[in-house]
């Protein structure tokens, strides 16, 4: 599971979870001689720590060298986005997997959603990694040039326009 949203919270150390976390690594063979393929579900109250307790499950995944990959289910009102976790995780394997003969490509519109720079959130999220092109105010992270010149991709949709709807 590659984690799609920046895992923040992973900044601080966890608390407790030592029980949980030991279950769910011995579930699916972490630390042991063999990945074992389970199924989990992860219920609780909002905010107990469900997502928490997963992020540090594929932090010691990856600490142990496996390929971690996290899809998403969201539900926007009308819009369930069913295809949205896998588009997440093979997209991401996309970029990370050592293919031959395959190109990647990030299709993103042109800025973000947030009412905050763009500057300004790589800095809180990501201190100290360098912008290395000019965004703007609220352009996107996510560079999408190779796209524009392979594929002669250009953002149709804006943001902005669905947040000045709102
Ligand atoms: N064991 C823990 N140690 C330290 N911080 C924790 C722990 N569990 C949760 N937190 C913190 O508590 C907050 C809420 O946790 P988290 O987002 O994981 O809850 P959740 O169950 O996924 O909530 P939701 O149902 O809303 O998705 C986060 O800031 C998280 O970092
Ligand atoms: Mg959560």
């Amino acid at each position: 599971m590659g984690d799609v949203a920046p895992p923040t919270d992973t900044l601080q150390p966890i608390l407790g979870r030592d029980r949980e976390l030991a279950a769910l690594a011995d579930l699916i063979g972490l630390g042991g001689s063999e990945p074992r393929s389970r199924s989990v579900l992860l219920a609780g109250d909002a905010g107990v720590g469900k997502t928490r307790l997963l992020r540090e499950l594929v932090t010691r995944a990856r600490d142990s060298g496996w390929r971690t990959l996290v899809g998403h289910c969201l539900d926007f009102g009308d819009s369930a986005l069913p295809y949205l976790p896998f588009s997440e995780v093979f997209g991401r394997l996309a970029l990370e997997a050592p293919a031959k003969g395959s190109a990647s490509y990030i299709i993103a519109a042109a800025d973000t959603v947030m009412n905050r720079s763009s500057a300004g959130l790589l800095e809180e999220v990501f201190p100290g990694v360098p912008l290395t092109r000019d965004v703007g105010e609220f352009g996107s992270l996510l560079a999408t040039g190779r796209a524009r010149e392979a594929l002669g991709f250009v953002p149709q949709h804006s943001w902005r326009d669905y947040l000045a709807a709102s």
